[in-house]
């Protein structure tokens, strides 16, 4: 299957983040096509029949989630995520920085469809050049009132405000950032209510991912069915595959959804001569990893749900035959340690405690015990945590341990005493030395 470039179909064009490069490109026709013949209701139907699902991670239904704003007069706000920070996953940023007028575009139609008046992009702190780019193009649009008051001579006024990110994974959680844009610290919120009733200010807001917002445009631009005959049913459209890894290309390629691992793998140069492929997390680092029996596996929210892993954010990150799988599980498990915000008991003690396990058995004092602990206490923070991150914490862990529990078993056996002793204590000071 070739690559099917949609979102990416301008993205080396030189000066594409100019507006006048843009438009010559067939830029801003949709919000004209929408302002001037289609009504709030029948874009959010389009988009449903669409089927396009949130590229955010969840692949929830986007027309859907359109559909619970209240249809009362309160305020109503658009929130762009761009926080962009699980390990694997940089399209966003490629979006943004690239083509920023693609999800400006984006932002206006879907600020249209739900009544908005004042929508946020919330870019990950660390994104200078893409703040920099987003602010040039949001005065850009402003100058050619697609933005501002009367936008086009209709009565839809909107403006955008580019907000930089509180420097955390847990701020792209949704509520999380909520939190952060009102000033207050990156932590999840109790749902329901859901933000779609009780957002921002308390207010109905959406909240969409980069990539989900560009595709809006095309759906507009070239209708439903045209979006519909790409990719699978239930699984329509193209995604924007991040690989990374033991690969010889690495970067952002975009396929129709439904392409098999393999054709994703050989697009970002295969891996290296006399390397063979032996795991890879399809959709960032907390979902279960592939083996090299999945390499046919299609690369779309169904097919790795029924194989127990997920298409999440399609940052695939691929190992080759060198990787050590107890290293990788360890500094995975590390990232999520730093990470948790440390609101919920079986999160902030369980990303901590697992962690410690792990740093034991790879230097060689491991009990095959140690294997029983790490997945009692994952199965807490899966089953007992407050918010989706410690609920991603846990497959890349247990799945690498049953997917390679020889690996496991083999440092575990470095210690002469492996089977004798119980899981040693966790010892607060051995903290220090991580
Ligand atoms: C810890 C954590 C971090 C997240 N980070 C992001 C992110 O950086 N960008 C994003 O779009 N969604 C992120 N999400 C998912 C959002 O909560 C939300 O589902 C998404 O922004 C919805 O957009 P969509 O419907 O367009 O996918 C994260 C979720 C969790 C639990
Ligand atoms: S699961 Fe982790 S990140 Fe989420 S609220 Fe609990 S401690 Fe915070």
């Amino acid at each position: 299957m070739p690559e099917l470039r949609v979102l990416l179909a301008h993205i080396n064009d030189p000066n594409q983040s100019d507006i006048s490069v843009y438009e010559r490109n067939g830029g801003y026709q949709a919000i004209r096509k929408a302002i001037t013949g289609i009504s709030p209701a029948d874009l959010t139907e389009m988009v449903k029949q669409s089927g396009l699902r949130g590229r955010g991670g969840a692949g929830f239904s986007t027309g859907m989630k359109w559909g619970f704003i209240p249809k009362t007069d309160q305020p109503k706000y658009l929130v762009c995520n761009c926080d962009e920070s699980e390990p694997g996953t940089f399209k966003d940023r490629l979006l943004v920085e690239k083509d920023p007028h693609q999800l400006i575009e984006g932002m206006i139609l879907t600020s249209y469809v739900i009544g908005a008046k004042l929508a946020f992009i919330y870019c990950r702190g660390e994104y200078f050049y893409a703040f920099k780019q987003l602010r040039e193009a949001v005065r850009q649009a402003r100058a050619k009132n697609y933005l501002g008051k009367n936008i086009l001579g209709s009565p839809f006024s909107l403006e955008i405000v580019i907000h930089p990110g509180a420097g955390a994974y847990i701020a792209g959680e949704e509520t999380a950032l909520l939190n952060s844009l009102e000033g207050y610290r990156a932590t999840p919120r109790l749902k329901p209510p859901f933000p779609a009733v009780a957002g921002l200010y308390n207010k109905p807001t959406i909240i969409n991912n980069v990539e989900t917002l560009c595709n809006v445009v095309h759906i507009v631009n070239r209708g439903v069915e045209w979006y519909q005959s790409i990719g699978k049913p239930k699984n329509t459209g193209t995604k924007i595959f991040q690989v990374s890894g033991q690969v010889q290309k690495p970067g952002c390629y975009e396929f129709a959804l439904g392409v098999p691992l393999r054709e994703v793998i050989e697009a970002a140069g295969g891996m290296f001569p006399g390397r063979k492929f032996k795991a890879c997390y399809p959709g960032g680092s907390s979902c279960s990893v592939l083996n090299a029996n999945d390499i046919d596996i299609t690369m779309d929210f169904d097919a790795l749900a029924a194989r127990k892993s997920a298409l999440g954010t399609a940052s695939v990150i691929v190992m080759d035959d060198t990787a050590d799988m107890v290293k990788v599980a360890h500094r995975l498990m590390q990232f999520y340690q730093n990470e948790s915000c440390g609101k919920c008991t079986p999160c902030r003690e369980g990303t901590r405690w697992v962690t410690q396990v792990l740093a034991r058995i790879e230097r060689g004092g491991g009990t095959f015990a140690d294997l029983k602990v790490i997945e009692d206490v994952c199965s807490s923070m899966e089953n007992n945590s407050f918010c989706p991150l410690a609920v991603g914490a846990a497959p890349p862990i247990v799945s690498a341990m049953k997917e390679f529990k020889p690996e496991f078993e083999a440092y575990i056996k470095r210690n002469p005493h492996a089977d004798r002793l119980p899981p040693m204590p966790v010892s607060y000071p051995y903290l220090n030395t991580l």
